[in-house]
């Protein structure tokens, strides 16, 4: 008797186990969706069979979960079950728009997308809940932007995220060739509409995620695979599904086919593979655009303009002053981020401001060199020159507090801020550049060796278009930088460019001091409808962007004594098609470069300066016509920028040429035909002048 009780109760644990083994698993296979297998959340629909999480709508976020809540740790022993599971997707660009930001395999505790952000944050969760091990969300992101504030190595990566967009593993997207062959990594694009299987399986503490173009055999290496304790992320039951998010940068996130099991880790090999959708966006044709109307020249009216603005500018900030208060700012002295450094800090860092550890002067202030002690961390100090403004400083502090968030590689990090107690002098505190600034590459270059080549000075323009179209669009606000120029970007140790100065436009209202030349801009640089309205808009960045472009190819400033101005100069060369012979000359012999890329750029630089604001592309364009050159593109891309920088600049050359007389207008063809004819002969011409 005795002996039987003692038999039966591990027989009871055994059958209970067994039990609860049958509860906790889970299979299905769901090839083609339909509503009643899935919870769908923001803007994720089901048609056609698809799992569409976003489509074009900007600023948005999908989610679809399993319908269920889906046993995923034993509640007593807290044992995380193996699971597997697999799925067909794509990330389908529309013509037209740059394509983002990515969408996340993920186990969440709840249904629904509360806390959830869109745009980089891939509606996984948001700013504030980032890095809460609260959250017990587990995903595996598929993301083609590269954030630098989630330290993304790139900007088409696969990443194993734990309750934080900064993934703890990630590799960009792609797949190993079988061993012994002696293919190396395949790179896949995600983004390219194609159709891909993603495979992510968890066992034994072990996670692998492998992905492949759909259709083809599961590669034997997985992409990633790390240990992985899921025990503290997982509860009980969780629900599984995707999320996705669009921003200002739009695509359609879909998923086309899905298994998930517990027990079987090959039930993937019972989703439907082929046959399936296409969302790859067919062939484009030549990019149309509309010719530039003719334009008149508008100096005299600038200078009146100008007079007229600085007029109301000046009485603008009487009145400013009149209304200051005097109260203290101690209501603004609460955690900012970036972070305030104490000034001791910084007296120390800069050798109380020594005249040696000078860097820069700017219209409003001298920026110093520094080291912080303990890390020996460089820095630049950006030191203002007037006082403490009551309004002013509080509206600028509280723009720092946004701004200071903006994260790109392209972009001067801001590191903090610092106000000297009685005085009031305020000072901003950057990242220290070690390659100085563009324009003393450009300009200011008595060593020949330093001087920028072609191919250098066309790759930092590149980073400059990156980092200004971030500011345009890939941040939830809409931030104008107001002040491109070439003394603006500073280069980092690998010779990257970086626009730096951001966000201070709003400061120049309350810092411009009569004498200088920053109004809100820089003269040379400013777009002509900024002197007539005084307001600007990212047109006028793109703008202030074409005179870079310019200035930076041409070797020349915007505006030297007794020359023409940069851009009227390079708009006459261009309607006597020579352009080609604008380029910067001391640098031609050196080769290293594409001469027809350096002549685009040139095309390109006049087209963002055109007079009226609606004819200019946005940065948008401009980084994707920039793109399509660099990549060496295939021919047709290649060639549809030409015509699209032709068409544009072809019958603009002939509307904007000084001494156009409007009467004989070429058509569009002929423009064409002699632009690209001349344009070879002009170049093969200065090629031999060069030597
Ligand atoms: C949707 O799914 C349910 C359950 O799986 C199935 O009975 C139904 O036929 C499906 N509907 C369509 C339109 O496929
Ligand atoms: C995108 O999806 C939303 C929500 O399903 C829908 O209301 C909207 O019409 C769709 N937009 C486009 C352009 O398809
Ligand atoms: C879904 O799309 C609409 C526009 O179609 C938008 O207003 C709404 O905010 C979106 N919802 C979510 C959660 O993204
Ligand atoms: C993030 O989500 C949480 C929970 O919904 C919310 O309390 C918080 O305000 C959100 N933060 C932001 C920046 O939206
Ligand atoms: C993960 O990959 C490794 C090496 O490819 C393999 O040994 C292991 O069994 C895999 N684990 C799972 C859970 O698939
Ligand atoms: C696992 O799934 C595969 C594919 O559906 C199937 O062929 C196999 O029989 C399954 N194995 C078990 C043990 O159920």
């Amino acid at each position: 008797m005795n002996r039987q009780q003692h038999l039966s109760l591990p027989t009871l644990f055994l059958s209970l186990a067994l039990l609860f083994q049958l509860t906790a698993s889970l299979d299905f296979v769901l090839n083609g969706f339909n509503f009643s297998d899935v919870l769908l959340y923001g803007n994720a629909t089901v048609a056609s069979r698809v799992l569409t999480l976003t489509n074009r709508t900007a600023f948005s976020i999908g989610r679809a979960l399993y319908s269920a809540r889906i046993p995923t740790k034993d509640p007593f022993t807290s044992y995380v079950y193996p699971f597997s599971t697999s799925f067909i997707f794509a990330m389908a660009p529309y013509r037209g728009v740059l394509p983002g930001h990515g969408m996340v395999f993920i186990f969440a505790p709840a249904t629904g997308i509360d806390g959830a952000a869109s745009t980089q944050n891939l509606g996984f969760l948001n700013r504030t809940l980032d890095g809460d091990s609260d959250n017990h969300l587990f995903g595996v992101e598929f993301d083609i932007f590269r954030n630098e504030e989630f330290a993304d190595n790139d900007d088409n990566h696969v990443g194993i995220d734990v309750n934080s967009l900064t993934s703890i593993s990630s590799h960009t997207a792609g797949y190993w060739p079988p061993e012994g062959t002696s293919l190396s990594f395949r790179t896949l694009k995600l983004n390219n509409g194609k159709n891909y299987q993603a495979w992510i399986d968890y066992s034994g503490s072990v996670l692998n995620v492998t992905i492949a173009p759909a259709g083809s055999r599961r590669p034997a290496r997985a992409l990633i695979s790390i240990p992985l304790d899921l025990s503290e992320v997982f509860l009980d039951e969780m629900y599984v599904g995707f999320t996705a998010a669009t921003g200002q940068l739009v695509e359609a996130h879909k998923i086309l086919a899905w298994s998930f099991s517990n027990t079987n880790f090959s039930l993937s090999e019972s989703l439907v593979t082929t046959g399936l959708p296409s969302f790859v966006l067919p062939a484009s044709s030549v990019i149309r655009s509309k010719g530039f109307i003719a334009g008149t020249s508008a100096a005299a009216l600038v200078v009146i303009c100008l007079g007229a603005f600085l007029y109301l500018f000046l009485r603008n900030r009487r009145q400013r002053r009149a209304m200051e208060e005097t109260e203290g700012l101690e209501d603004w002295e609460v955690e900012y981020w970036p972070h305030r450094i104490k000034y001791e800090e910084i007296l120390a860092a800069t050798n109380r401001f020594s005249e040696e550890n000078v860097i820069g002067i700017g219209g409003n202030g001298k920026v110093y060199k520094g080291i912080l002690a303990g890390g020996g961390v460089e820095i630049a100090v950006k030191r203002f020159l007037q006082e403490d403004s009551g309004d002013g400083l509080r509206a600028f502090l509280a723009e720092i507090s946004t701004l200071g968030r903006l994260r790109h590689r392209n972009l001067v990090a801001l590191r903090g801020w610092c106000k000297a107690g009685g005085g009031g002098r305020f000072m901003l505190v950057y990242d220290y550049m070690e390659n100085g600034s563009l324009d003393k590459r450009v300009f200011e270059c008595d060593d020949e060796d330093k001087l920028l080549g072609f191919g250098d000075r066309i790759r930092i323009l590149k980073d400059v278009a990156d980092g200004v179209f971030y500011l345009h669009e890939g941040w939830e606000a809409k931030v104008v930088h107001r002040d491109i120029k070439a003394s603006n970007v500073l280069l980092d140790k690998d010779m990257c460019g970086r626009l730096g100065d951001f966000g201070l436009a709003r400061m120049h209202d309350h810092a411009a001091t009569p004498g200088t030349t920053r109004v809100v801009g820089t003269l040379g640089y400013l777009a002509p409808e900024v002197t007539r309205t005084g307001r600007a808009t990212t047109r006028t960045d793109v703008f202030g962007f074409g005179v870079l472009v310019l200035e930076v190819m041409c070797g020349r400033r915007p505006i030297e004594e007794g020359r023409p101005a940069l851009t009227d100069w390079v708009k006459e060369l261009a309607a006597q098609e020579d352009l080609a012979d604008a380029l910067d000359s001391r640098v031609m012999y050196r080769g290293g470069f594409d001469p027809e890329e350096a002549v685009l750029m040139l095309q390109l630089g006049l087209v963002c300066v055109h007079p009226d604001p609606g004819r200019r592309p946005t940065m948008r364009q401009v980084v994707k016509l920039m793109e399509r050159k660099g990549e060496g593109g295939s021919g047709t891309e290649t060639e549809e920028m030409e015509a699209y920088l032709l068409e544009a600049t072809g019958s603009g050359c002939g509307s904007l040429s000084v001494h156009g007389q409007g009467g004989a207008h070429p058509t569009l063809d002929e423009v064409k035909q002699s632009m690209s004819s001349s344009m070879s002969l002009s170049w093969s011409n200065s090629i031999a002048d060069g030597r």
